[in-house]
């Protein structure tokens, strides 16, 4: 069977990362490439089409990120999304120029007959633009398949040399016809089939992993969150025996989390993997003693962590390969092309530096996070751990304000527990992006039977959001904010007052510390 795959030439625009997403969900593998990526190098993936991104420059800028006619010769269908359109237009000799009207946002386009990429789409249909230039005139050979009212080259195509365009975003979900538009492009103009799929991605990548790690030693640092826990089943399903699995359990773990992980992982789970759980959590409550600012926290326990890590790293001696589970949208976010450094590919708190090793294996690295959890499930990982919330490496430290005790974890993890069954119990568990219970510094007085008590109030925290960047309080139901307090006062010692925290972020942040 012929490999299918489409490769996006990243020419700095927002949306690169969904278009890659798009393609995926249409089951074909698809990889973002930076757009001075050579000719031959990119002949030499086969590419079944090209995408060319949109981004924030202008053409006929000096120094724009451009590409040669040799791309539109290569035989290969291309579709030029944005200022991919605009270069294409360029490139082959049509005109861009700065549009009079600017476009933003949604706006209507009009489609012509007989267009291959638009083909089935409504005559109107409501699409997404943002651009402030705009192609004037289409190159020789092309013609014009849409119009908007501000943009008179909505779309463009020049079918014999299999060379499409788009002015708007298909990509993105405001597009009505988007979906529609990149399925004619992928499967009738690149005439592909939609054979990749998450099992295809399991075999293949098993059968890589043997080969590359052959008889070496594997290490990984299991946090007991989806991606590390995919990528060391990967492994041991590799090369079993010859991987070492560390779980650092910090006592900051949510309600027996620590030994849900272990009931997975460990011994007795169905993984047999080389399994070492370090619980190690007086160690990190005696270093935390009497320390209340937030960041020192965090520095504490990242630090303790590193050193757990490299007391076990030492007693197993030097390894091989270092397994970490760096998904795709971390590859993309430090920083490919022209696309902004949002922020740098963090790994497990910079363990490498740490660990006598001599090669990282990434095998999560072309995944995005619903793709991992795919491959969870196909690996049999069992659901409440492949769609566990995020979780932050210093867990219940940040849920905790001020000096953190073990008897605060106690009251915070007994706390979130009810919150998270009651919410499953509401079905809305999975309505909600993150959720948790946190323990505020704060005691009041209240009244239980006939006694006085002056106890602590836990709030509630939880948020809808698709990026983390931002986020919006979820509007939960009173019933269910009622029914979790309630248990919460009534259940957990030491807790008089429940609250529910209103606030979005920006201002506030997700987590509470
Ligand atoms: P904030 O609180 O900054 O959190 O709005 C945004 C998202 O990041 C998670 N988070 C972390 N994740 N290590 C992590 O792996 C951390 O130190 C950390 N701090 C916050 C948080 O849970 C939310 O999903």
């Amino acid at each position: 069977m012929e490999k299918e795959n489409i490769i996006v030439l990243d020419f700095g625009g927002q949306y690169n990362q969904l278009i890659a997403r798009r393609v995926r969900e249409a089951n074909v593998y698809c990889e973002v490439k930076p757009y001075k990526t050579p000719i031959d190098e990119l002949k030499a993936m086969s590419p079944s089409g090209i995408i060319l991104t949109g981004g924030p420059r202008s053409v006929y800028e000096e120094d724009s990120p451009t590409c040669t006619k040799e791309l539109f010769e290569l035989g290969v269908p291309i579709l030029g999304i944005c200022y991919g359109a605009q270069l294409m237009a360029h490139v082959l000799g049509g005109k861009v120029d700065g549009a009079p009207n600017a476009e933003y946002g949604n706006t209507e386009i009009e489609a012509h007959e007989g267009s291959k990429l638009l083909n089935g789409t409504k005559r109107k249909s409501i699409a997404w633009m943002s651009h402030v230039d705009y192609i004037a005139s289409a190159p020789e050979g092309f013609r014009v398949t849409a119009h908007s009212k501000n943009c008179p080259v909505a779309a463009m195509e020049d079918e014999r040399h299999s060379l499409y365009a788009v002015q708007f975003h298909p990509e993105v979900e405001h597009t009505e016809e988007g979906t529609k538009v990149l399925r004619n492009f992928i499967y009738d103009i690149c005439g592909l089939k939609g054979t990749w799929k998450m099992d295809s991605f399991v075999e293949t990548a098993i059968t890589d992993l043997k080969a590359r790690v052959g008889k070496g030693r594997v290490f990984c640092a299991l946090s007991g969150g989806v991606d590390s826990s995919v990528a060391a089943v990967l492994l041991s399903k590799a090369v079993g025996e010859q991987l070492t699995c560390v779980f650092v359990d910090h006592g900051l773990l949510r309600k027996n989390e620590g030994d849900e992980v272990e009931a997975v992982f460990g011994p007795n789970g169905p993984y047999k993997l080389n399994f070492i759980r370090v619980n190690a959590a007086q160690r990190f409550y005696k270093k935390l003693e009497g320390v209340t600012d937030p960041e020192k926290k965090r520095k504490i326990i990242g630090e303790e962590f590193i050193r757990v890590f490299e007391e076990e790293a030492k007693k197993i001696g030097k390894v091989d390969f270092l397994v970490q589970g760096t998904i795709y949208p971390d590859v993309i976010e430090s920083g490919l092309g022209d696309s902004a450094r949002i922020k740098s590919h963090h790994n497990v708190g910079g363990l490498p530096e740490h660990v006598d090793f001599k090669e990282i294996v990434e095998p999560l690295r072309m995944l995005f996070k619903d793709e991992v959890r795919k491959a969870g499930l196909e690996l049999g990982i069992p659901e409440n751990l492949v769609f566990r919330q995020p979780f932050p490496g210093p867990g219940l430290g940040v849920r905790i304000i001020g000096e953190v005790s073990e008897e605060k974890v106690r009251i915070v993890q007994d706390a979130d527990a009810i919150f998270r069954e009651e919410a499953a119990n509401f079905g809305w568990d999975r309505k909600m992006s993150q959720y948790f219970a946190a323990l505020t510094n704060m005691q009041s007085v209240g009244v239980m039977g006939d006694e006085r008590t002056y106890d602590y109030a836990v709030v509630l925290r939880a948020v809808v959001t698709s990026d983390f960047m931002t986020a919006e309080p979820a509007a939960l139901p009173f019933d269910l904010l009622r029914k979790v307090s309630d248990r919460i006062v009534n259940e957990v010692k030491g807790v008089n007052r429940v609250l529910y925290d209103c606030s979005s972020k920006p201002p506030a942040t997700i987590e509470m510390e």
